[in-house]
């Protein structure tokens, strides 16, 4: 990057910018990452001064990234204006030209504002001309990086998808699904494709089933009870985050690294998401909101008492799927994906689970018939038997471990499991950067592979939309209620139904 580069932030007094954006700039800027001419502009309702704007930020900075920060500092200034007021957008244009590089250099304008707003911005900003990128002058780009939710739905993500292509091209949208800035995400991706030992295993003949679990202890965020109520988990987590997770744990291998021909092997994967009936839904899905209890030691209370939130609320925190894929790859495998709030613990894992041998050799208890012994293992009753399960644990561990048998020293042939195991704090002793950092840093150079294409986000809520439409069904599952500070409500077991294996508890 030999250019200086502008960056706006719509929505700069907002939360996320606070926490995540401009700490992770300061990151940046204490690794030299940046070029020199680099300057950001704040934009936001509230009248404030520069100086006022950036003792906020540096406040907010964690004292790891305050040097950083300082750093930093000096290119950052704060325009009060609204997206909707062209007077205010014709004055960010006049600031933008006096700033380092002027009209000649790269912009990226970050919209970190309500999602109701995103279409009317970029046409705001395409009417004062901020938008304009001759197609030859690659010095010059615009982009524009849009936060989640992207679209409510099908329908609302397919019109969102129609604003922003009337004033942008493709290549110059930057959606954000900020799971896929995270360092363990990425590695699913090279773990896979780097790894030939692991690919003649990576299918239906192998592979009995995968699950992936994202648990949260927190529960709806203070200032966020009504966006999320009128959300829920599964549109939160599911559709975008877990489907991600999915689509790079199941996509074939991309014939390069650009970023078309990585998310284009995602897209297709996702096309493939069996559809579930609305009749199916009740035997595929499980819903269920937190009710008061205890986390972390404090009593909490019920979803439905905090504040923001509708007493007769029928939104899920928890949602768990058992999902299939309709290709020659995947038939059959069931994928058990499962987040919620207010569980015991903040953990984001995948398991592979392998098939165990088809004919066991050892561990039978005594007197127990083969087929007794093979349903008890289905069951889940005698799982400290299956040997190979893959885990990927990407936060707040960031490890893989992949278990197996080895015989217990002994005059027995007894197997016991095992583990080879790796750490990537351990082994590269260093903290993995924050998302935010690559996204940003990625959005600076061009490089769409981190960021989701339109067709993605549609194929990702075709599917989000059927599992809706069976929750609307006469016949669609029950909301069920699971204390606070537990695993969620036992019904979700049965999703496991003829594969071996539980629930992950991190
Ligand atoms: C966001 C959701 O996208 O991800 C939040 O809107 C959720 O509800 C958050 O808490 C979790 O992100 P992370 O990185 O902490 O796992």
């Amino acid at each position: 990057m030999d250019q200086p580069t502008q960056i706006v932030i719509f929505g700069a007094s907002g939360d996320l910018t606070r926490r995540k954006l401009v700490p992770a700039l300061a990151s940046l800027a204490a690794q030299g990452k940046p070029p020199a001419g680099f300057s950001v502009v704040g934009v936001a309702r509230r009248e404030k001064s520069d100086e006022q704007f950036r003792s906020e930020l540096r406040q907010a900075v964690p004292e790891e990234h305050r040097a950083g920060f300082d750093q930093l500092a000096p290119r950052i200034s704060y325009l009060s204006g609204s997206i909707a007021e062209e007077r205010d957008l014709e004055a960010l244009a006049k600031r933008l030209d006096g700033l380092p590089g002027g009209r000649d250099t790269g912009r990226l304008f970050y919209l970190s504002l309500k999602p109701d707003l995103f279409g009317v911005a970029v046409s705001h900003l395409s009417r004062v001309g901020l938008l304009d990128q001759r197609e030859r002058e690659r010095r010059s780009w615009r982009r524009v990086v849009i936060e989640k939710p992207f679209g409510h739905d099908l329908q609302s993500a397919q019109a969102l998808n129609g604003e922003l292509h009337e004033h942008l091209r493709e290549d110059q949208i930057y959606r954000i699904d900020h799971y896929l800035g995270k360092e363990t995400v990425q590695n699913l991706l090279g773990f896979r494709f780097h790894n030939a030992i692991f690919e003649p295993l990576w299918n239906r003949h192998h592979v009995e089933c995968v699950q992936v679990s994202v648990a949260e202890s927190i529960g709806v965020e203070a200032g966020r009870g009504g966006y999320y109520d009128g959300t829920g988990a599964l549109r939160d987590m599911l559709q975008n985050h877990m489907l991600q997770i999915l689509a790079l744990i199941t996509m074939e291998a991309p014939a390069s690294l650009d970023a078309d021909a990585v998310r284009s092997e995602k897209v297709e994967v996702l096309r493939a998401l069996h559809w579930p009936d609305p009749r199916d839904v009740l035997e595929t899905s499980v819903r269920a909101q937190y009710a008061a209890g205890t986390v972390d030691d404090k009593a909490v209370v019920g979803y439905r008492d905090e504040e923001g939130v509708s007493p007769e609320s029928q939104t899920e925190t928890y949602v768990a799927v058992r999902a299939e894929i309709d290709n020659w790859r995947w038939a059959g495998v069931p994928f058990l994906l499962r987040h919620g709030k207010r569980m015991p613990k903040k953990f984001t894992e995948v398991k592979i689970h392998f098939r165990t041998a088809p004919v066991q050799l050892f561990n039978r208890p005594e007197g127990m018939s083969q087929s007794e012994f093979r349903r008890r293992l289905r069951d889940g009753s005698l799982c400290q038997l299956r040997p190979n399960v893959l885990t990927l644990s990407i936060q707040p561990r960031e490890a893989m471990a992949l278990s197996f048998g080895v015989k217990q020293p002994g005059n027995e042939m007894v197997m016991a499991p095992a583990t080879l195991a790796f750490d990537y704090r351990d082994h590269f002793q260093s903290k993995s950067a924050e998302a935010y950092e690559r996204l940003q840093l990625d959005a600076m150079l061009g490089d769409q592979t981190l960021f989701l294409r339109a067709d993605e986000i549609e194929a990702s809520w075709t599917y989000a939309d059927q599992v809706l439409d069976g929750w609307r069904h006469p016949e669609g599952p029950p909301m069920l209620e699971y204390p606070s500070g537990s695993w969620g409500p036992p019904e979700a077991d049965a999703l496991f139904r003829g594969c071996e294996g539980t629930w992950s508890r991190g």
